[in-house]
């Protein structure tokens, strides 16, 4: 058991986090009727072979568990896409969402923590998941879109919808789980397309300074990216550019919470601060998992995998692989290296991850200097997002002063 698990409700879902895995790295789930890669090496090896491994798993997914019509459409949606079509969309939205683009927001992301803490402090609690963690990223990446950051009621109920489910992944669901399934995820994705289609049009009739604007007029060697792909990749950064960075902020305060001395010695050395950024990403992987389909029969971690399959790679496991990582239970930011798996890795590296890390470096250190401890509250139990795919907070109520 590590310290987290003992000290937290955990849910049983997060099977990295209760312990070492005695099983083997790379396994067939038959009643999911998918593959399950949990080593370190192994995850290494997928991440960096999109030829045998695609990111278009919709391709090994039965029909019937697809929506259909022309409401529906994976067209830009660019975690889904294999080269070389992937390099070439990666350039154009690239083009758009530059590292100078993220490097410019950094006193905003500052301003905006003091006004949410300033807002907090007013109300007189504190609870670290609604006050700071979800409508700092939030805000932040509507107002780089351009889209208004009064309508994020809107964003998280489509994303609760969306990722926060509880139940399994399987390929072999009955036909009233699929049907439920897909109204449930249809619903908020029609919502969310149609709202950002009316903004993207509107950038195109009148241009502004936004993110929305750069990607209606990116151009890489005379192509522009069609509507279709501009609102697919807009769902992109705002599902990802919310959710994740959010767990990020709840997940780091976490483990200062449980691992006093690490935030003393974090308080009083701020050079540390990316360190406990990245070591939180490894302990705490807020992407627990990700898809891939096998294009062609694989061998990996002894196991031959036939093609056609659908591989789930689960980074949270193995960021806590005790072959790459010594005593994986224990938070240790001097970890050095730490090439944890948590933004992924090969031609689908998180694009969002200098955003991620900017904002948890801005909004750490803010706390740090507002509150003289973080800790919990005694009796006011933390909860966790419950989804299997997700490692974050969803509650942690935070002492004040
Ligand atoms: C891709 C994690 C924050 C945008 C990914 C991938 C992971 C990941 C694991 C790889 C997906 C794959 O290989 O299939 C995270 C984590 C974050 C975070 C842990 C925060 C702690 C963000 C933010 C943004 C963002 C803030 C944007 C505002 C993206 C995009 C991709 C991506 C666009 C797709 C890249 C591609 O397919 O080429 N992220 N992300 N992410 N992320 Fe993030």
């Amino acid at each position: 058991m590590s310290d987290i698990v003992e000290r937290y409700d955990i849910p049983e879902q997060h099977f990295w986090l209760h312990g070492t895995r005695s099983g083997p790295a790379v396994e067939f789930d038959a009643r999911a009727g998918m593959w399950n890669v949990y080593g370190y090496p192994e995850l290494h090896e997928v991440l960096g072979d999109p030829a045998t491994y695609s990111s278009d798993t919709m391709r090994v997914v039965p029909k019937e568990l697809l929506p259909s019509g022309d409401d529906f459409s994976l067209e830009g949606f660019i975690t889904q896409i294999d080269p070389p079509e992937h390099g070439k969309l990666r350039k154009l939205v690239s083009s758009a969402f530059t590292r100078k683009v993220v490097a410019d927001l950094e006193p905003r992301i500052a301003a905006l923590t003091h006004e949410l803490l300033d807002a907090a402090r007013e109300r007189g609690r504190f609870e670290l998941v609604s006050d700071l963690a979800y409508p700092l990223p939030v805000i932040v990446i509507a107002e780089l879109l351009g889209v208004p950051s009064s309508d994020r009621a809107l964003f998280k109920q489509w994303a609760d919808a969306l990722f926060q489910r509880d139940t399994e992944i399987s390929l072999n669901q009955s036909a009233e789980e699929r049907s439920a399934d897909l109204q449930a995820t249809m619903k908020p994705w029609k919502e969310m397309s149609g709202y950002l289609a009316g903004h993207a049009a509107e950038r195109r009739r009148q241009p502004r300074g936004d993110l929305l604007t750069r990607l209606v007029q990116a151009e890489v060697d005379g192509e522009r990216l069609p509507d279709e792909q501009v609102v697919n990749f807009a769902i992109v950064l705002l599902l990802a550019g919310h959710i994740t960075t959010t767990m990020l902020l709840g997940n780091t305060v976490l483990c200062l919470d449980a691992f006093p001395e690490q935030q003393d010695r974090v308080r009083a050395d701020r050079s540390l601060i990316p360190d406990v950024i990245e070591e939180s990403i490894r302990y705490l992987t807020p992407f627990a998992l990700l898809g891939r389909a096998t294009t062609r029969e694989a061998r990996l971690g002894g196991v031959t995998i036939p093609a056609d399959q659908m591989v789930m790679i689960w980074l949270a496991a193995a960021n806590r692989d005790p072959r790459q990582f010594p005593d994986p239970g224990v938070f240790d930011p001097g970890r050095d290296p730490n090439p944890h798996l948590g933004f992924g890795r090969g031609i689908h590296f998180c694009l969002g991850a200098p955003l991620a890390r900017l904002e948890g470096r801005v909004a750490l250190d803010i706390l740090l200097d507002r509150f003289g401890t973080l800790r919990t509250v005694p009796g006011d139990p933390v909860q966790f997002i419950s989804s299997p795919s997700l490692t974050g907070v969803r509650r942690l109520p935070l002492v004040q002063g």
